[in-house]
C-alpha cells in the first residue's frame, strides 16, 4: 500500500526535534484525524536555513513530515510557501488516496511557520 520511500522516511523520519530559538513555529490540526503536527524554523537571508518537526500521527503524516524538511531546506521562502500537499506527495512515490489527507499537516504546517516568521519580522 506504502512505497518504498514513505516507509524509509516513516522509519527514518528526517530533522525530528525542534530548532534553538525558532523564528517561525507551526502548530496544525488534522480536521480530518485530529493528529497533530510543530513545525520550528530558522531563516536567514529570507532562506530556510533549519527546520524541524514533531507529529503526532500515522505513518503517512510522519513521513509526509520528515519529507517536507527535506523539500524546504535551504529554499527561499517565498518558494518554501508554494510547496504543496500534491508536491510532497510525488516526492514520496506516491500516497494511497485515503492517505492524501495525511499530507495536509506538512503543507500547511509549514505555511503557518513561515507566516509566523512574517508576523514576527513585522513587529
Ligand atoms: Fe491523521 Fe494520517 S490519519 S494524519
Amino acid at each position: 500500500m506504502y512505497s518504498e520511500k514513505v516507509m524509509e522516511h516513516f522509519r527514518n523520519p528526517r530533522n525530528v526535534g525542534e530548532v534553538k530559538k525558532p523564528d517561525g513555529i507551526g502548530e496544525v490540526g488534522n480536521p480530518v484525524c485530529g493528529d497533530m503536527m510543530r513545525i520550528t524554523i530558522k531563516v536567514k537571508d529570507d532562506k530556510i536555513k533549519d527546520i524541524k518537526f514533531k507529529t503526532l500521527g500515522c505513518g503517512a503524516a510522519i513521513a509526509t513530515s520528515s519529507m517536507i524538511t527535506e523539500l524546504a531546506i535551504g529554499k527561499p521562502l517565498k518558494e518554501a510557501e508554494k510547496i504543496s500537499r500534491q508536491d510532497i506527495a510525488d516526492a514520496l512515490d506516491g500516497l494511497p488516496a485515503q492517505k492524501m489527507h495525511c499530507s495536509v499537516l506538512a503543507a500547511d504546517g509549514l505555511r503557518e511557520a513561515i507566516a509566523d516568521y512574517r508576523s514576527k519580522i513585522k513587529k
